[in-house]
């Protein structure tokens, strides 16, 4: 019998502390029903007390998710605490985790607390923890940078005090997997009480080794890994959980535990995180990328004809990419096309919004031959948008460009409803249209970022595209998919400014500082 390796997914958490990655309440139900689907063990729905609206969404993902655990994060002090308690409550499964930073330099220059402070004040907080739920998770906070000794005294006490969990993270990505894996023995060999707790790896990529550090913890005896979709998280981000699952289940003979996850959701998850959070996944990206399974040179792709595993260690449609087919054309009908959203796992709030959907799937089977699932799930992507949310929608865009002559854009857009209309001239097709709507808007942004990504192959696939921009230090990505890129830009240009208006300040947890979420 192998062990179990629980997977504790904190997309929504450590992920949506990236800039411009916050989610919507109506966002995260649908990432936590998605990660429900791919069999995660745990899901960190955020920090309650950051904002009203982080604990709203907690609240509604512990409503929709009836298998995995939902977690919330709170700082160690009672009303974090409190707050997280009353955000899971309604979970079928749930856990509160609660952490304090450990190293000399968190307690000495962040915290301004002593030792027995912080010892006394983790304990004290996973026993309040206890009253909401026997399901509690410990971290200390920098372990990576903390005193081993101290460490120890920490971990015995919280576990004496009742955390079923011991989550041990490398905050800065400063670890290597030789070091990190000797902690994980060192814990486990000398905390007398280590065997009543589940030992957990939570690493960031700051050194690009958080999937390898994390597999040694696991080689060492950590059966729970904090990781996130895509390796989404602060600064370079986190472990990414399919590396890590794939990882273990393709070497078994390397790793004497297996987990729960299906990994046929991984590839539509990675997708629809990706869609929602606006960040893209680098093409080379592994297991999930583009081109993770795309042979190029002459030599590999006669290889692979003659025999498959001549350069493949795992198959494509095993991680979710079998879902790169033909699925919908032209001819196809209403029953054909709520079946496909259906077995994608997108259910549409109401008849209404099917309605809607299905007639934007036929104006694209119009301009586009081939409906593949790609299409479908870019074409459902803004369905978790409320009217409240879609301030500004695009009504029409005229793009012209012409050699030696200055591009110009003519635009119309909806504002709550009322009509704009505006022209421009710039540097490109996309450059005007962002300045025609800027005439109208005067929203006062940056932009920070652009970029536009293919949803499936040939010149007839929908861009996909991203915008991020900033204001008064908040940041937002908008994405936009269409056949005709000016138009996906405009789109995506304005998801980023009505994103920019339902903002407000939330706090994030390890810096205590206000920043933009929904
Ligand atoms: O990186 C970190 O230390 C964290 C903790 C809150 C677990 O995200
Ligand atoms: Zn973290």
């Amino acid at each position: 019998m192998q062990d179990q390796l629980i997977i504790f997914d904190t997309t929504m958490r450590d992920g949506e502390q990236s800039p411009g990655a916050s989610m919507t309440r109506e966002e995260k139900v649908r990432i936590g029903k998605q990660l429900e689907r791919l069999r995660v063990d745990v899901i960190e729905a955020g920090f309650a007390a950051a904002s009203a609206g982080d604990f709203e969404a907690i609240r509604a993902v512990a409503e929709a998710v009836k298998e995995s655990t939902v977690c919330s994060l709170a700082r160690a002090n009672e009303t974090d605490i409190r707050r997280a308690g009353e955000a899971v409550a309604p979970a079928a499964r749930r856990r509160i985790h609660t952490f304090i930073a450990t190293s000399p330099i968190h307690m000495k220059l962040k915290l301004r607390m002593s030792e027995e402070q912080v010892l006394e004040a983790a304990v004290r907080a996973v026993r309040l923890a206890r009253q909401f739920t026997d399901d509690v998770e410990f971290s200390a906070e920098d372990a990576v940078r903390s005193e081993v000794d101290f460490l120890c005294r920490v971990f015995e006490a919280t576990i004496a005090a009742g955390a079923t969990t011991i989550n041990v993270p490398d905050t800065v990505g400063y670890s290597v997997p030789e070091r990190w894996g000797a902690l994980f023995r060192e814990l486990l060999g000398r905390v007398p009480n280590a065997d009543k707790a589940v030992w957990s790896t939570h690493c960031h990529n700051d050194l690009g080794m958080a999937v390898a550090n994390s597999l040694a913890a696991v080689m060492n005896g950590a059966r729970q890994v904090e990781c996130t979709i895509n390796g989404l998280g602060e600064r370079a981000g986190n472990a990414s959980l399919e590396e890590i699952v794939m990882a273990v289940k393709t070497r078994s003979d390397v790793f004497s535990c297996r987990t729960a996850i299906d990994a046929t959701q991984i590839v539509p998850t990675s997708k629809l995180v990706s869609t929602i959070t606006g960040y893209p996944v680098q093409p080379n990206k592994a297991v999930v990328g583009a081109n993770a399974f795309a042979h190029e040179s002459g030599i590999h792709q006669d290889g692979v004809l003659k025999h498959r595993e001549t350069y493949e260690i795992m198959r494509a449609e095993d991680v979710g990419w079998g879902a790169n087919r033909l699925t919908l054309g032209k001819l196809s009908g209403r029953n054909a096309f709520k079946t496909r959203l259906a077995e994608l796992g997108v259910t549409l709030a109401s008849e209404e919004a099917l309605n809607a959907a299905f007639t934007r799937f036929k104006e694209l089977a119009d301009k586009k031959r081939e409906i593949f699932d790609e299409d479908l799930q870019a074409l459902v992507s803004d369905e978790s948008v409320t009217p409240e949310q879609e301030r500004f929608k695009l009504v029409s865009l005229v793009a012209h460009s012409e050699t030696g002559e200055q591009p110009f854009a003519r635009v119309v857009i909806s504002d709550a409803g009322h009509e704009l209309r505006s022209e421009a001239r710039g540097a490109g097709p996309v450059d005007a249209s962002f300045q025609a709507i800027e005439e109208v808007v005067h929203s006062g942004t940056e932009l920070l970022l652009y970029s536009v990504n293919n949803i499936t192959t040939g010149t007839d696939s929908q861009g996909e595209v991203t915008v991020r921009l900033t204001k008064d230090g908040r940041v937002v990505n908008g994405m936009g998919a269409d056949t005709d890129i000016v138009v996906a830009s405009a789109k995506a240009y304005l998801s980023a400014l009505n994103k920019m208006g339902i903002s407000s300040a939330r706090m994030n947890p390890q810096y205590g500082e206000e920043t933009a979420a929904p």
